[in-house]
């Protein structure tokens, strides 16, 4: 009897907590004018769970942010292939059919596992990584050296501009840290460069004539989270300097960086001097695999909890009322993780 009560009273409680999870409402949908979702660390030979909960938000669009394969290699022919194993998932394949996919690339769909300028493929990687993206083969973005773009989503309430940046193909050489746990120890201020200068001319531009409600800068390492030893834009800190400067100075609306690599899911938040709203960085990651083992690392600028499961994040964006409602998600609309912020 006793036995019986507590299994009624667990299996209650496990309803109660499936209940109270937070789920995109048809409501929620009319006040929400662009549905911006996005994730990273993805292997085609696992199962993605979350492809069909995607389309079922009818997103505005799907952003990659990096590490959609894991090829790791020095032969063209396989990273070819890991983009093939993805394009050929057939709920990736309704998702395609029906949602505009953009985004960028990390280090193992690169090819080198941390790597940067040094990459010896990377202008064959660059051409595997625009055909996977489906871009036309006399595509500018062709002739450019790495695969930064920006791409404009403009409907009666409003618009987004989604900037994709690209930190792998000119990053400079990071340096190893001699502390044990930690890989990268920050340059010396001033050494070496996340974006090379050309990227930087161009990004300064994309954010100085934009007119849209919002600005989504995809980079695909963290840019706040700033104390762990694993790669992050605080590597290199005068480039996280710089792109503080950029951003506010070109006095875009809504500014939000999206970031992913890390196999966990949060969200970093700072004011930065002189801007009018506060800078986000959404880390989404990763939509296979996941940091399962994470035991907790310090990030200043943390607002809620790390996600260390398997999740993808959704943008809820009102270009009326300038507010954004970023969601950290798990399986079957499960809200992990949620942050409004007004603009
Ligand atoms: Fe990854």
């Amino acid at each position: 009897m006793y036995r019986y009560i507590v299994c009624s009273l667990v299996f209650i409680l496990v309803l109660v907590a499936c209940k109270s999870k937070k789920t995109f409402t048809q409501d929620q949908k009319n006040h929400t004018d662009f549905i911006i979702t996005f994730g990273s660390c993805n292997k085609p030979e696992k199962n993605n769970v979350f492809w069909d909960d995607i389309l079922a938000l009818q997103p505005d669009a799907f952003i990659w942010g990096g590490d959609i394969v894991y090829a790791d290699t020095d032969d063209i022919y396989k990273i070819k292939d890991s983009y093939a194993k993805q394009n050929a998932v057939p709920a990736y394949k309704a998702l395609k059919a029906q949602v505009f996919v953009t985004g960028t690339w990390d280090d193992h769909d690169y090819g080198l596992n941390d790597g940067g300028v040094e990459y010896l493929l990377k202008d064959e990687s660059q051409q595997a990584f625009l055909d996977f993206m489906g871009v036309a083969k006399d595509a500018e973005r062709r002739n450019q050296e790495g695969v930064y773009s920006s791409q404009l989503l403009e409907k009666e309430a409003g618009s987004v501009k989604i900037i994709n940046l690209d930190t792998r193909y000119f990053r400079t050489a990071l340096t190893n840290s001699p502390q044990e746990g930690r890989r990268y120890r920050p340059n010396p201020y001033g050494e070496g460069t996340v974006l090379g200068d050309r990227q930087w001319q161009w990004l300064q531009r994309e954010l100085e004539n934009s007119k849209a409600d919002f600005n989504l800068i995809v980079s695909s390492i963290q840019f706040l989270s700033d104390r762990h030893g694993y790669e992050k834009w605080a590597n290199h800190p005068h480039e996280v300097d710089k792109l503080k400067a950029v951003v506010k100075n070109s006095k875009a609306k809504g500014v939000i960086i999206l970031s992913g690599d890390r196999h966990i899911s949060e969200f970093s938040k700072v004011q930065v001097p002189g801007m009018s709203y506060p800078l986000i960085d959404f880390t989404s990651s990763g939509l296979t695999h996941a940091y399962e083992d994470f035991k907790g690392e310090p990030n200043p600028h943390r607002i809620g909890d790390v996600v260390f499961v398997p999740s993808f994040g959704t943008l809820l964006l009102n270009t009326t009322k300038a507010e954004a409602t970023l969601r950290i998600m798990g399986r079957n609309g499960a809200v992990l993780q949620e942050l409004k912020q007004g603009f």
